[in-house]
């Protein structure tokens, strides 16, 4: 699906509500590392920092039909932290991110629970005070980074306009600051990408794009909702690598949600494993992985065994970093 805007705002990564995802393709599976202990906030006791996004036994209903989709989803992240939400299509993911972002679909609602993102229950949000956070404080990429996109404007253009309206700065220093994005996104040549359109990017690079989108008001938190399921597996890697840099250089806490239990295993400290609405897992994500206490949970870690983890070892223990590599990241210490 391609919509045209003509515009783009911070909410070009907040998308309006629309239909569910499709069902999301099999992608094989990356490897499941052998989970190290976190590089950020591992020294700072961990009740030490406030959670910048608190949900608490969130529910979520389907008013039309007269049902209950989510049944109490609980988690609290931290700056520098990442959470998992893994399970199977049609659990519930995408609309627990979508209640926390405050953009349910129409008929559908929190029915209990609260959120609270940097301290502030979004309950009592007014519009205005959502348009404020949006983008700033919380920000989001999906799966298909070409449908946040204009396709008849250049795509650096659409970051400093992103940049003008969020930070207020003039034409020229927006485009620099976008210039920095892209670098800071490891996209090789930043200033010819700057004056490119979305047909003359690849899906790993629009999603490079997408996520430079969401990062450019310095948001505390990120939703990443199958960002990278439509991207074959060495790009995948390779996205999944920025997010954990983004992470490390800038605090970024993130959600990562996919149907790929390997997905989130790469990036997260903490992983929720949901089936049919329902969290039926919550714990540490080694604890999880190797010591999964769930039915399901087994279930999802077999299927990854039987696409061959081994096979995809080599491309995620060595730096793959498309564009990346050690020099790029250097001049993201530049970047706020
Ligand atoms: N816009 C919508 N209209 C009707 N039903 C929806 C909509 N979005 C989600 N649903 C239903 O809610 C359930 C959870 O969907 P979702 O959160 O998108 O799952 P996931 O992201 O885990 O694949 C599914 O049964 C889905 O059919
Ligand atoms: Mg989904």
């Amino acid at each position: 699906m391609t919509r045209t805007r003509s515009n783009a705002t911070v909410t070009a990564t907040v998308p309006a509500a629309r239909p569910a995802d499709p069902p999301a393709a099999h992608s094989p599976a990356v490897d499941v590392p052998a989970v190290d202990p976190p590089a950020v906030g591992s020294g700072d006791p961990p009740a030490a920092q406030a959670a910048v996004l608190a949900v608490r036994d969130v529910r979520i209903r389907d008013d039309v039909n007269d049902r209950e989709i989510v049944h109490g989803v609980s988690f609290e992240l931290r700056p520098g932290r990442a959470v998992g939400i893994v399970g199977e299509s049609g659990s519930g993911k995408t609309l627990t991110c979508r209640a926390i972002l405050g953009i349910l679909p129409a008929h559908f609602a929190v029915a209990g629970g609260s959120i609270e993102i940097a301290g502030r229950d979004i309950a009592r949000l007014t519009t205005p005070q959502w348009t404020d956070l949006r983008g700033s404080t919380i920000s989001a990429v999906f799966q298909d980074p070409a449908s946040y996109l204009n396709p008849s404007l250049k795509v650096g253009v659409q970051i400093a306009e992103v940049i003008q309206v969020k930070s207020g700065l003039r034409r020229r220093d927006a485009r620099r600051r976008a210039l920095e994005l892209l670098t800071a996104v490891h996209l090789r040549d930043p200033e010819l990408v700057y004056d490119q359109y979305t047909y003359e990017l690849s899906g790993g690079m629009l999603q490079r794009v997408l996520i430079a989108t969401a990062i450019a008001a310095d948001p505390q938190v990120l939703i990443a909702d199958e960002a990278t399921t439509a991207l074959d597996v060495t790009v995948q890697a390779e996205i999944l690598d920025l997010l954990a840099d983004l992470r490390e250089r800038r605090g970024l806490a993130l959600v990562v949600v996919s149907h790929d239990l390997a997905v989130v295993a790469q990036v997260c400290d903490e992983v929720l494993v949901m089936r049919a609405g329902e969290v039926v897992e919550h714990g540490a994500t080694a604890d999880v992985l190797y010591h999964p206490r769930h039915e399901y949970t087994r279930l999802l870690i077999a299927e990854h065994e039987q696409y061959g983890l081994d096979r995809y070892l080599a491309d995620t223990d060595t730096d793959t970093g498309a564009g990346g590599g050690g020099e790029q990241r250097k001049e993201l210490d530049g970047v706020r």
